[in-house]
């Protein structure tokens, strides 16, 4: 099964993204946003260069990351959707760069420049053929020693939207998202699935090392 292009995609953000941000000013207190920026943070530490969330939404985990962890760090955030970025640029203002781009395609950014890669909840926006080149996009970006952190919808087949959209995206299994990380040339540090509040599927975490 295809997941929907990238025009679809732009489309129900764009339409979705004041409710979205709405829902993330409760959803970020959840103790995993916390808890998975604050491991990262440490394993960063001695590491410069940018932090880039390449699904950056509303821009609340850069936000919370700049405001609890490292108010240093440079960060970037990169969305499809004009209208979520415009929402985390107001948000962020001067603490991060934020541009309208797609997370296959880091090309703006330096080999070996970045600290940490942040992705979530996004990659069911991927087809199973984009998802290795856009890992291994995320690896070449990383320094060694740099981290990687993914959340993903769990399971088999596609998410069920209801009425809200017919937008086709695709869960995965943990196995599948730890070996293309694997793949990639990663070494996984982490792997979890875990429920989400008020969510009928679980999600896949995951934090990874570019050795
Ligand atoms: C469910 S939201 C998650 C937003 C944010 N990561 C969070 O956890 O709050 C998915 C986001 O991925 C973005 N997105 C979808 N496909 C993308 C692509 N190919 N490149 C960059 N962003 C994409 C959407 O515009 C949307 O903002």
């Amino acid at each position: 099964m295809n997941t929907s292009s990238e025009e679809e995609v732009r489309d129900l953000y764009e339409e979705s993204a004041d409710w979205y941000a709405k829902m993330m000013d409760t959803e970020i207190d959840l103790p995993v946003y916390r808890d998975s920026l604050g491991r990262l943070s440490e394993r960063i530490a001695g590491i410069p260069g940018e932090l880039i969330d390449t699904s950056c939404g509303s821009g609340h985990m850069l936000s919370l990351y700049n405001e609890t962890f490292d108010s240093e760090r440079p960060l970037l955030g990169i969305d499809l959707s004009p209208r979520m970025v415009g929402i985390a640029s107001s948000r962020l203002g001067p603490r991060a760069t934020v541009l309208i781009g797609d997370m296959r395609d880091l090309s703006a950014v330096e080999s070996k420049s970045a600290a940490a890669v942040v992705s979530f909840f996004a990659v069911h926006h991927l087809g199973p053929p984009d998802i290795p080149f856009t890992i291994q996009e995320w690896h070449r970006v990383l320094r060694s020693g740099g981290q990687l952190l993914i959340a993903a919808w769990e399971g088999d087949g596609p998410i069920d939207y209801g009425d809200q959209s017919d937008v086709v995206a695709l869960r995965y299994g943990s196995e599948d998202v730890a070996n293309w990380v694997r793949n990639a040339g990663f070494v996984v540090n982490r792997c979890l699935v875990q429920s989400v509040e008020d969510m009928e599927m679980d999600a896949i975490y995951l934090e990874g090392t570019k050795p």
